[in-house]
């Protein structure tokens, strides 16, 4: 199987977290945190630890700030919703993901604003739209890092400038780029980091991070056991405790930070150096092919390597099943759970087929895939 569907979860991992998850299972898979014996102790230790390379990742000071979730959603959740009240509003994109979009529009319920910036027919945000979308009572710019769609990157550090200077919070849904791409949370400005640990960070699924700027307080998406000030009913204030009720997903989180360990030996620039290679030639060579409409900027150093295609009038569900089955090439179809990105494009009825390249990728997946789509190409004409 050619697994190019690494947008969606990354796949292979890294072979030290399979075994970091299997350790943990078997020798120390104690409740961190609670009791007080050498494997619950061990056990918390691990999990700080994965803290620590988080910050070493993204250059966050207090590994407290480093809040563990179950993915990117329950990230995105946490950080929309724990932060919108009654009277704010909030500025986001055309082209995002419902993960993020879904949390706004269910806040209009409860008189929370949203302006919806619109992005052109290649799903690239307009910046002066960003500009004059802000209003006296703009508390949050809301955007993914890079579409799930086309893999359209945006200039997060010039966003970030623009939120600072009109002390308007900053977030950013790092689902594409996190693990590939340099995130400073510092130098860009970001305020809330909210990424999953499955993708870019090559963790097990089941797990995400929310990063919270010190000083924010947000409202807390459940109340339960943390572990620390059981004597009182009430939720503890201190961070992450505030966020972190109920027993974490310990082999989850250190499978992640082995992950994050990989890319930190790896070097970042060196995995995100081979992505735009193969994201480069691929998009060259689907270029040079009748009938295949490409989307997005088409420029693999304004895009993760995630790229949207078309051919003819075909289904992209069919496509990608044609992939599958006479091929066996791993890839995913329809709205990416991304509808309005899709509205930008103009693929609301015929979705698009997505491939996206990981780390594990080769250019002989590449060239498997490229002949492959030639031959679907050559039955329909
Ligand atoms: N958000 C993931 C994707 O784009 C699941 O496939």
């Amino acid at each position: 199987m050619i697994y190019l569907d690494n947008a969606a979860t990354s796949f292979p991992k890294p072979e030290r977290v399979y075994k970091a998850v299997d350790k943990c299972l078997r020798e120390y898979g104690a409740n961190p945190g609670r009791s007080g014996h050498k494997l619950a102790l061990k056990a918390g230790r691990a999990i700080y630890e994965t803290r620590e390379l988080i910050c070493k990742l993204f250059n966050i000071d207090n590994p407290m700030q480093v809040i563990f979730t179950s993915n990117a959603t329950d990230s995105l959740n946490l950080a929309i919703k724990g932060v919108l009240k009654e009277g704010d509003h909030v500025i986001t994109s055309g082209m995002e993901h419902n993960s993020l979009i879904r949390p706004i529009k269910a806040l209009e319920e409860i008189g929370v604003e949203n302006t919806i910036v619109k992005c052109s027919k290649e799903g690239i945000i307009k910046i002066d739209e960003l500009k004059k979308a802000i209003k006296k009572n703009t508390r949050l710019i809301a955007l993914a890092h890079a579409s799930n769609v086309t893999g359209n990157l945006i200039p997060i550090e010039e966003i970030g400038n623009i939120a600072k200077e009109k002390d308007i919070l900053f977030m950013v849904d790092a689902a594409q780029t996190a693990g590939i791409y340099n995130i400073d949370v510092k130098k860009m400005n970001i305020d809330l980091l909210a990424c999953p640990g499955h993708k870019g960070l090559m963790g097990p699924q089941g797990t995400g991070i929310l990063y919270v700027r010190e000083g924010i307080i947000l409202k807390q998406m459940k109340e339960g056991g943390t572990g620390s000030k059981s004597e009182s009913l009430l939720q503890p204030e201190i961070v992450p405790d505030r966020y972190e009720s109920g027993t974490p997903n310990t082999p989850g989180i250190v499978g992640m930070g082995a992950g994050v360990e990989f890319i930190l030996e790896k070097g970042i620039d060196n995995i995100r150096r081979h992505e735009e290679e193969l994201t480069e030639y691929m998009l060259n060579e689907l270029k040079s092919i009748k009938n295949v409409k490409i989307y997005g900027t088409k420029d693999a150093k304004k895009q993760a390597s995630v790229i949207s295609i078309n051919i003819g009038d075909l289904d992209s569900s069919e496509i990608s099943y044609i992939l599958d089955q006479a091929f066996d090439i791993a890839v995913r179809s329809g709205l990416h759970c991304a509808p309005l990105a899709h509205k930008s494009l103009g693929t609301f009825e015929q979705g698009t087929v997505r491939f996206s390249i990981g780390y594990f990728n080769k250019k002989e997946d590449i060239d498997k895939a490229i002949s492959a789509i030639k031959s679907i190409c050559e039955e329909i004409e």
